[in-house]
């Protein structure tokens, strides 16, 4: 165990050190001159571009990543993109339709209600994709198409380093079902331009580390912890949240930034810390306006940001800032996701718990 985890203390701590590398595995053959090509969807494209529906299925982490990824395939695609918990979508037998596309997201693919949510929509006639970390499963066998995310074996219960590839696979599989999209080519190919520098600009945000130290070990007393975003990093806020509610076994919360006035803001004090997600997007000036109103009422502020933006975003000394480098909106979210994934780490590390195996928890949940 101790070989397999190198130089690293724990197997969560290696895997978001890993990043950069598992990234460059995800998009390793994939990437052509202003082009994308996932062998395993090709021959489906054409019925996707022609869907109803894309409707994304998973769990957790999972779900989480499609959340990240929803604005940018609706965009490219021009099809409407809805997410389901796949819990939720069979307490309800959701309606699904011949015509829709469903695509299931799965670090393991053995998650038990994503699988019965997959056995709902084959009934139901849909185009079943695929999306998982695990070659040979259950997920991989039974759905029509998929893409294999390549991140490498992930271990520790957290999910990190299949967070980030996940979001990486379904911003490719949004280039490719677009790739007949005049509209837009340009947006399109600056993307495909952009992806192979993001594992070297993971790498300039893990250099964070101690600075995600230092903060956790001004959080290592508080008993709860928000965490606004909207946008492409709403699924950040969700994602960072439940890191830190799964490891350092704080309970935290991830909002939409937009829902703050109706009700979350009566919570806001002196004592509570808020982590707000700033960088620059087409989001930016609202969330200035957000950080704003958090400050008049006192709230106890850390700001995520772009690199640069401190002074301008930050409206007091005691605001406490983390600079992120800036990358395309729709691949931001990768980058954002890291310097929280270090603070869950580094808050369950001070506070002494089991960082590979939170109580109560199992990687793959097989039972419904
Ligand atoms: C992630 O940190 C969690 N352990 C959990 O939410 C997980 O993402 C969820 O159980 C889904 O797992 P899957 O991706 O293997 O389907």
């Amino acid at each position: 165990e101790q070989i397999k985890k190198g130089n690293y203390d724990h197997f969560m701590q290696k895997e978001i050190h890993e990043q950069p590398h598992s990234l460059t595995t995800t998009m390793r053959g994939r990437l052509r001159a202003n082009d994308v090509v996932l062998g395993g969807l090709k021959d489906h494209l054409k019925t996707i571009r022609h869907s109803r529906r894309i409707i994304f299925i998973g769990c957790g982490t999972s779900y989480n990543a499609a959340l990240a990824a929803r604005p940018f395939m609706e965009e490219l695609s021009g099809i409407p993109v809805t997410l389901e918990l796949a819990s939720d979508l069979l307490d309800r037998q959701g309606v699904m339709y011949r015509e829709d596309t469903a695509v299931f997201v799965s670090q393991s693919g053995e998650t038990a209600d994503t699988l019965l949510a997959l056995e709902y929509a084959l009934e139901h006639g849909a185009l079943c994709v695929g999306i998982t970390n695990t070659v040979g499963s259950t997920l991989a066998r039974k759905t029509h198409c998929g893409v294999h995310i390549n991140a490498g074996c992930e271990i520790g219960v957290a999910s990190t380093k299949a967070y980030t590839s996940q979001i990486v696979v379904m911003v490719m599989m949004a280039l490719a079902i677009g790739a007949d999209k005049i509209s837009t080519q340009s947006k399109r190919e600056a993307i495909i331009n952009s992806l192979p520098d993001l594992p070297n600009k993971v790498s300039e945000v893990l250099k964070l580390d101690n600075e995600m130290k230092d903060l956790a070990e001004s959080l290592i007393e508080v008993q709860s912890l928000l965490v606004f975003g909207r946008g492409y990093n709403y699924a950040t806020a969700l994602e960072g949240a439940l890191k830190v509610k799964e490891v350092a076994l704080t309970h935290s919360e991830g909002m939409l930034a937009g829902e703050m006035k109706h009700g979350p803001l009566a919570l806001v004090d002196e004592t509570l810390p808020i982590i707000v997600i700033a960088t620059r997007d087409a989001c930016f000036s609202k969330q200035q306006s957000v950080i704003q109103q958090l400050h008049a009422r006192k709230g106890r502020l850390i700001v995520m940001c772009s690199n640069g933006d401190a002074s301008s975003v930050c409206p007091s000394e005691s605001c406490r800032v983390i600079e992120v480098p800036q990358v395309a909106d729709c691949l931001q979210p990768v980058i954002n996701i890291v310097p929280l994934q270090l603070l869950a780490y580094h808050l369950t590390v001070l506070r002494g718990y089991d960082v590979d195996q939170p109580r109560n928890l199992a990687k793959s949940v097989t039972t419904q």
